[in-house]
């Protein structure tokens, strides 16, 4: 099942940059890493922090509440090998980043 969502205009999120968005119910951070998008679920796995609105760099995220770090590429915490953050399919389309909410 596929449920496409567009999520941002892709010139709108600079390289290196990470954003929060709310698509329908879920609330979805999308980080730009090099030109390649990419999307966590956006409520941190600790204690529920913005992931969307932590600082991204290269392609690790960390949490802005107590420091957690992900690789947004995969989702995997990147101390404890038995915690990963779930990922979203991202493709761009006609310069708009799509999200696919059922993925
Ligand atoms: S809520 Fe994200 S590290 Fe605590």
């Amino acid at each position: 099942m596929e449920n496409w969502v567009r999520l941002a205009d892709a010139g709108d999120l600079a390289p290196g940059s990470c954003r929060e968005v709310v698509a329908g119910d879920r609330l979805i951070a999308l980080f730009n890493v090099d030109g390649q998008f990419y999307a966590l679920d956006g409520v941190c796995p600790h204690q529920g922090g913005p992931l969307g609105k932590g600082s991204l760099r290269g392609c690790v995220v960390t949490c802005p509440w107590h420091g957690w770090q992900f690789d947004v590429r995969s989702g995997q915490h990147q101390f404890s090998p038995t915690v990963r953050q779930p990922t979203l399919p991202v493709r761009v389309e006609n310069g708009a980043v799509l999200v696919n909410l059922a993925g």
